[in-house]
């Protein structure tokens, strides 16, 4: 597929923006090696190889670079080192993956990811992305709306929530092979209610850049939830389970004092540990604030508008 004229734009914007980033490092004489790599980096724009909807980007968001989402992870199945995600994930296959979605619904279904996207097909959404650890990135993401898959799969009236299981397989993932002395307990858990899930923002998504994602991101199938912090956006999907109750998320589980069910970024709730009013874009030198729910409040406060959120954090 062709680059459009908003490609152009949004790059040769990235690239003066970086040469002055550039110059500034230097001047500043805290150029390392890695440093000057990334920068020099920066312009490789993959060519799309999914057939999608093009985004207008109508919030003229500065995307991160295709180098900058790939190369700086969280993915604990392999490493909790950022940068040694891609190295680790490279190997991993997804060729024929299937999700099963099950639970409290009328159509129970195993279906591959091929399938979902002949059925559903793709629409690229550019989303701000903020991690609970303070670090932030705009994706231009590729996938389809949750929304599509709940409508199909019919969920009964019991159906409160919507937990999702990510894939647990010890002969791909390295931290889930060393058993009780794993990082995390796995398989990785995540959960939604159900508004939540049917919310026109919230997306399963396939790939960025136009291209099908990379392993380190969450390949083949994950989820995006933009005003969540990123923990939220679970990776690697194996499993979609309607369900009665509120699902115990991985990080709720591993640490209740610091990470709750909700997970809205909000500026006006600290970390127990560190505050939440700035984030750094990946790539940039200073920080920005943070908004309320990560900029999408026109499209979601309502849903939590007689909840406490310092409460329900
Ligand atoms: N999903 C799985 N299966 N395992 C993980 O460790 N980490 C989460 C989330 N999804 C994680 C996961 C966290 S903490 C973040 S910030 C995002 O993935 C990071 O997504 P990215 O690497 O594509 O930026």
């Amino acid at each position: 597929m062709m680059k459009n004229l908003m490609d152009e734009k949004i790059t040769s914007k990235k690239l003066f923006d970086d040469r002055r980033k550039f110059f500034k490092l230097g001047a500043a004489t805290i150029v390392a090696n890695s440093a000057v790599m990334e920068l020099m980096a920066k312009e490789y724009i993959p060519v799309p190889s999914l057939h999608y909807k093009k985004a207008t980007n109508k919030n003229s968001l500065e995307l991160n670079t295709f180098e900058q989402i790939t190369s700086y992870n969280n993915f604990y199945e392999f490493t909790t080192n950022k940068k040694g995600v891609k190295p680790l994930a490279q190997n991993m296959q997804t060729k024929g993956w299937t999700i099963t979605i099950d639970g409290l619904v009328d159509h129970p279904l195993t279906i591959s990811v091929d399938d979902l996207i002949k059925k559903y097909g793709l629409e690229e959404r550019i989303y701000r992305f903020r991690c609970v650890e303070g670090w932030a990135m705009v994706v231009p993401w590729v996938g389809f709306e949750l929304q599509k898959l709940i409508a199909d799969a019919s969920p009964k009236k019991e159906a409160k929530y919507v937990k999702f299981t990510a894939k647990y397989d010890p002969k791909i993932f390295p931290d889930q092979s060393r058993g009780i002395l794993a990082t995390i307990d796995y398989p990785y858990v995540e959960g939604l209610r159900m508004d939540e899930a049917m919310n026109p923002l919230t997306l399963l998504a396939v790939g960025l850049y136009g291209k099908s994602l990379e392993n380190q991101n969450g390949a083949p199938i994950r989820l995006v939830v933009p005003w969540k912090y990123g923990f939220k956006s679970i990776k690697s999907i194996d499993r979609i389970t309607f369900v009665k109750e509120q699902p115990l998320n991985t990080w709720q589980k591993e640490n209740p004092d610091e990470y709750g069910f909700y997970a809205n970024v909000n500026p006006h709730v600290d970390h127990p540990r560190w505050s939440q009013k700035k984030e750094r874009v990946l790539g940039h030198f200073f920080k920005q604030r943070t908004h309320m729910f990560n900029g999408y409040e026109k499209e979601v406060a309502s849903m939590y508008k007689n909840m406490d959120l310092k409460k329900n954090f």
